[in-house]
């Protein structure tokens, strides 16, 4: 069955892995997997991802499958009482044109160092740190121009619509990410530091294990399988009402984690083999990765390269998912044209986008720091500490006591035991908000 405006069961599969695996996993997981000591964080990363990740990925699924409709109306046709105010649910869809701000900014550097990579890459830490930081707070025009190429990208993508732009990108780019992943993971295997990067993220060393160890991958769980966002939500709602959501969505979740591992699994041995730390933080790819290429001649050309275009790849499928939420929503509510509404959408991240990249550079930091943050920290701030984790409470309470209880079980036992749906029921009804409040209170300081 073809229909225009709906994914094929494997399209959803990759675009929805697509959105999952983005710089999440390759750039951010292995800095925090580093930064708290490794396997015991990523035993306690996966058990979130089992048990607190998949069942919201699952809760937006149902919905967005189920209503075959935007953030706003799906929310308003799933409730019991059918009652219009839960059109306010759809504010959530807003934060993904903000994580795309600042997300198009980060990929704008990386892009960067795509190019970079063609010619001399720097050879010690202190160049390599040196270059990065000239890089964000001094290159204006060169961070403008890789944020335009970027999101001149993601718009033109999605103007194609959710099967020519969105589901054909994934069909090529997902494959095209494994390949060179799996290049760069057997490259890891002839590395005599790759058993040592197995023994650090698969031995547990419990003592770095600490509220904030549980926390953080708990956070991590969220941001990397696309959740608070309306993403999933969105993209289910064009997934044919026959196919079976729930081993959809458990594919994505695997992909999702498979690569992360696997990049984990790549960057550790890179970094073992090299002697550096495993601890470096957010610059573990901007500015470790680059010294440790450098030092291994053209080989290390070819591979910084491929990982960095890797990178790219991952994003974009990424990128193209945070702004798709909010198209659909003006396209099916206010009878937008999908040119229109991406124009509006497009702009809006675009401009925030240069707002963020101008609030890190030294010029006009001062200018743009709000209540101690500056714009691209704040941003982040206000979308993955405060607006995804309400969303995804709100998402839970919402079906755990706003919901036909009937109906999700008839939902769910089309394609799985009732058992599985009694799991999943709990979980959403009770154990999931309370984990989430948590977090929430933890982030704004509270707890
Ligand atoms: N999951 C992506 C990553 O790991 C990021 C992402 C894409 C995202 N779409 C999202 C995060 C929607 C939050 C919401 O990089």
């Amino acid at each position: 069955m073809y229909l225009k405006n709906h994914f094929s069961r494997i399209g959803f599969i990759l675009a929805a892995a697509g959105s999952a695996v983005g710089l999440g996993n390759i750039w951010k997981f292995p800095y925090v997997t580093g930064e708290y000591g490794g396997g015991a964080f990523v035993l306690v990363y996966l058990l979130a991802i089992l048990f607190i990740g998949l069942t919201v990925f699952l809760a937006e699924a149902v919905i967005g499958q189920n209503a075959q409709a935007d953030v706003a109306t799906s929310f308003v046709k799933t409730s019991k009482s059918k009652n219009k105010n839960w059109k306010f649910a759809g504010f959530i869809l807003f934060s993904g044109l903000i994580i795309l701000s600042f997300y198009s900014v980060v990929l704008g550097w990386i892009l960067s160092y795509v190019f970079t990579s063609f010619g001399t890459l720097p050879s010690d830490a202190k160049t390599a740190g040196a270059a990065f930081e000239t890089l964000i707070s001094k290159d204006i025009a060169a961070q403008i121009a890789y944020h335009t190429i970027v999101a001149g990208s993601v718009i033109f993508i999605v103007l194609k619509g959710i099967k020519e732009g969105i589901e054909r990108i994934n069909l090529i780019l997902m494959p095209l990410l494994g390949l060179i992943l799996l290049g760069l993971l057997i490259y890891s295997f002839t590395l005599d530091s790759f058993s040592t990067a197995v023994s650090f993220m698969f031995s547990p060393d419990w003592s770095k294990i600490d509220g904030n160890a549980l926390l953080a991958a708990l956070g991590q769980a969220f941001f990397t399988l696309s959740l608070g966002v309306g993403t999933i939500m969105t993209y289910s709602a064009s997934l044919p009402k026959n196919v079976n959501f729930v081993k959809s969505s458990i594919m994505v979740a695997i992909v999702d984690t498979a690569i992360a591992i696997t990049a984990g699994l790549i960057i550790f041995s890179f970094l073992f083999e090299a002697g550096a730390q495993s601890s470096a933080g957010p610059g573990l790819v901007f500015i470790s990765l680059p010294v440790i290429f450098s030092g291994w001649g053209f080989l290390g050309q070819v591979i910084a390269i491929s990982f960095f275009v890797a990178l790219v790849f991952a994003g974009i499928t990424s990128a193209v998912s945070m702004i798709e939420p909010s198209l659909k929503f003006f396209i099916d509510r206010f009878n937008f044209t999908r040119r229109k509404a991406t124009v509006i959408c497009g702009s809006t991240f675009y401009l925030l986008g240069i707002v963020a990249l101008l609030s890190m550079t030294s010029a006009y930091s001062e200018s743009l720091t709000f209540f101690g943050k500056n714009a691209f920290d704040l941003m982040d701030f206000m979308t993955s500490s405060v607006m995804m984790p309400l969303a995804a409470i709100l998402t839970c309470v919402f079906l755990g006591y706003f919901v036909d209880k009937e109906l999700l079980q008839r939902i769910f036992t089309a394609h799985v035991s009732n058992l599985v749906f009694n799991i999943w029921y709990f979980l959403i009804k009770f154990i999931v908000p309370i984990a989430i409040i948590t977090l929430f209170l933890n982030k704004l300081g509270i707890l």
